[in-house]
């Protein structure tokens, strides 16, 4: 008898973070904002182009002072850009643990996951909510994250789609097919509302903005959703 709460597959997740997005942070206050909460796993960059996404938010020059100022801090970059192979690797140049490039941004995933490890980052994956994870199946092992959006990517704030869920399950039947250790991250209306029924259907990387930012404690936010996404996590 599965206990409530404990996924009824053979999930095992090897570990769960947290990764706040910025985007609803105070921009032109970043190294404040970041020293607000310091129990983060990661700090979530969202870079948005005005043509990928409708809304224009920061690109590489802050990212180079972020990773200056906050040199022990996981800098999980997500790329809502166009021209991804040429724009991605530059991240990774950067600094950043990690570099999230589009599918639907990308002609070559390949090549450029290949070219952002090598530069000894970790290679992420992102998709639309409309778009399929079932042909990407051969691919998945060329990346250490899958990055599904959760909403239309563009703004924070916006209501977690709970048509997305099935979506997270058969992620992570695929990546528990592909038998190697590949992060789901799920991106948009993450909050304790929201947190754990993704956890439940397999995701173990959890991007917050808005339920971050907007709170009078945001540290004490991120504990709380640590809290709750340990609950069902075996192997944590
Ligand atoms: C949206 C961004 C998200 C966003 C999340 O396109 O990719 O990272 O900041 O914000 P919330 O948690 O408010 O949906
Ligand atoms: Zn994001």
């Amino acid at each position: 008898m599965t206990p409530v709460g404990l996924p009824t597959t053979s999930i095992v997740r090897v570990t769960h973070r947290i990764h706040p997005s910025i985007l609803n942070a105070n921009l032109a206050s970043l190294d404040d904002e970041i020293r607000r909460i310091p129990s983060a796993d990661a700090i979530h960059i969202d870079v948005m182009d005005n043509h990928f996404v409708p809304n224009l938010t920061l690109g590489l020059p802050v990212v180079e002072c972020l990773r200056a100022n906050h040199p022990g801090i996981f800098l999980d970059a997500h790329l809502m850009i166009e021209d991804a192979d040429r724009h991605a690797p530059a991240y990774a140049e950067a600094g950043c643990e990690s570099v999230t490039f589009h599918l639907e941004a990308s002609q070559a995933p390949i090549r450029t996951a290949r070219q952002i490890r090598a530069l000894g980052s970790r290679a992420s994956l992102g998709l639309r909510p409309q778009t399929p994870i079932e042909p990407l199946a051969d691919l998945i092992t060329e990346f250490d994250m899958i990055l599904l959006m959760t909403v239309d990517p563009g703004f924070g704030g916006q209501t977690f789609l709970d048509v997305m869920v099935p979506k997270i399950r058969r992620t992570r039947a695929l990546v528990e097919a592909s038998g190697q250790e590949i992060w789901i991250q799920v991106d948009g209306g993450v909050s304790e509302a929201t947190i754990e029924r993704c956890m439940d259907a397999g995701a173990d990387v959890f991007v917050a903005g808005s339920a971050v930012f907007r709170a009078d404690d945001p540290d004490a936010v991120i504990r709380d959703l640590q809290a709750r996404a340990a609950v069902g996590c075996r192997g944590c």
